[in-house]
Order: C-alpha cells, then structure tokens, then sequence
C-alpha cells in the first residue's frame, strides 16, 4: 500500500438544499501532488476547508498520516498539531496577511508559535530564500510588494510550520499568467526540496497540467473523473471534462500556455 499523507472518504457537506460535497473521497501520496479541478460552485473550496479544517463535515472522514483530523480535541496544543499538518494558502494574499506586519515579523510570529524559544533568524533567511525573497523584502509591510511577492510571502509563511501538506486554493488565479508561471516553478522546486505534498485547487486545466501528477474532477459536489493528469487531460473521459477542456475560461487561454511560459522561464 503507498504511504498516503491524505486520505479522505466519504466527504458530504450541504448547505440548505445545495449539496456543496456529496461523497467526495481521495488520497494524496506523500510528497505528491494532487488537482481538484472544477467549475466554480462546484465544491472544491468547501472540500478544500474540511480537509484544513476550517469547515465541518456532515459526514465523512479525513485522516493525515492515518490519524482523524476531525476528532480530536479543540485545545490549543491539538490545535497547533493540526495546523502543522495541514496549511493552506488563499488566492489573495493580501487578506490574510497584516497590512502592519513586516515579511521578517509575519514569519518570526509563525515560528514563535509554533517552535517557541528558539532563534529564528537562520530559518527566516532560509524561508526567505526558499520562495526567492531577498533579504530586502525581509522589513517590506504587504503593500509595498507586488501580488507575486505576496503569494511568496503566504507560502513562506504556510511552509514555516513544515506542513505535511499544503492546501493551495486558486493561489495563482489572480495573478497575470508570467507572474503565474514564477510561482508554479517555484512550488515545483519546493515539492522537489521537501517532504511536503501539494493539494491544489483550481478552476484552471493549464495550471493543473503543470503542478499535478493526479487529478481529480468535481461537478456539483461530486467526483465526475480521476485518475494521472496526463491521461486525464490526452483522454478525458467524462463529457464533463471534455467540455472543460475545450471552454475558455479566460481571453487568451491556451492550456499549453503557461507549460510553456513555465518551461520557458527554467
Ligand atoms: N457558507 C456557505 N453557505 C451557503 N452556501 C455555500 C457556502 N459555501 C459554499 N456554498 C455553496 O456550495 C457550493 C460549492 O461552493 P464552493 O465550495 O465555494 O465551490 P468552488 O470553490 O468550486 O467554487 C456552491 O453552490 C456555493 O454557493
Ligand atoms: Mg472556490
């Protein structure tokens, strides 16, 4: 049997009427990376904060490392094993980072957290030049950097903990396509550097082809196809995925486009 880092079963979730999860099950290898791709409203989000626990289930089970992440307890050393689990990075940075807050001070509070009464300043450096911030970025407040920079510091931030896996939902949809391009190298380079394992979030084909080794395909709160992202995307066989393939979700889309501004930039 692999060693699953995830393993997630029988998800459901409704809100009213809407079936927002309806049995969604998956397991993500450690160190792997793996793709939920859908419309919006499809349930991947909702997916996405049951699985960092930020919404609850009305049924289901989901376990890192073999171990429930639902059951156990609600203090704050169960709460800070939990988050060191899992992490997750949003689509905008900018809401979930301090405007006050400076890059170096973002990362010192996280470390102190989590690792209290050590020195952090070599980790800091360290984070800073794993998501190739210089150490001038290190006194930047949020405003002062660009959208990419942003997304460099949250993952920072997400990696500062050395999460089993990491939750990355939309966090390069915002940003232009070049810009997209430097931040799915960079969580390339990572996953190649880590131990950690990508569950990764987008409405995008293009992005998934270029981050994913497996991919997994929601429609109104279900699993419609899975299987290697490769083979999902040379021969989908769900009409579904068909139809996501060959829609334009944006001006301009070309899936093989941000491959190849990704290969280009190597
Ligand atoms: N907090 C909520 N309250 C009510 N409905 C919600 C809530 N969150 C999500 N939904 C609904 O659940 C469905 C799935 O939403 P979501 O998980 O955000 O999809 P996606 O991320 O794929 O766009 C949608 O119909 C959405 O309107
Ligand atoms: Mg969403």
């Amino acid at each position: 049997m692999p060693d699953n880092v995830l393993e997630v079963s029988g998800l459901h979730r409704a809100y009213g009427d809407v079936r927002a999860v309806d049995d969604v099950s998956f397991t993500l290898p450690a160190g792997g990376s793996l793709g939920i791709v859908g419309e919006s409203g499809s349930g991947k989000t909702t997916t996405a904060r049951i699985v960092v626990g930020l919404e609850r289930a009305d049924a289901g089970e989901v376990l890192v490392h073999g171990r429930d992440r639902t059951g156990r307890g609600r203090g704050r050393a169960q709460r800070l094993a939990r988050a060191r689990e899992v992490q997750m990075v949003f689509q905008d940075p900018y809401l979930s980072l301090d405007p006050r807050t400076s890059v170096e001070a973002v990362l010192r509070e996280t470390l102190r957290l989590h690792f209290p009464g050590r020195d952090h300043a070599a980790r800091i450096r360290e984070l800073l030049d794993q998501v190739g911030l210089g150490t001038r970025a290190a006194d930047a407040l949020p405003r002062q950097l660009s959208g990419g920079q942003r997304q460099r510091v949250a993952i920072a931030r997400a990696l500062a903990v050395e999460p089993a896996v990491l939750v990355l939902d939309e966090a390069v949809a915002a940003l232009d396509v070049s810009v997209q391009a430097q931040i799915l190298n960079l969580l390339a380079d990572i996953r190649e550097q880590t131990p950690v394992g990508y569950l990764f979030i987008t409405h995008d084909l293009g992005v998934v082809r270029c981050v994913t080794d497996d991919v997994i395909v929601m429609r109104h709160g279900a699993i419609v196809e899975s299987g290697r992202t490769a083979e999902v995307l040379a021969a989908p066989r769900h009409p579904y995925t068909r139809l996501l393939l060959e829609s334009v979700p944006r001006p301009g889309w070309d899936p093989g486009g941000i491959a190849a501004a990704r290969r280009a930039l190597r």
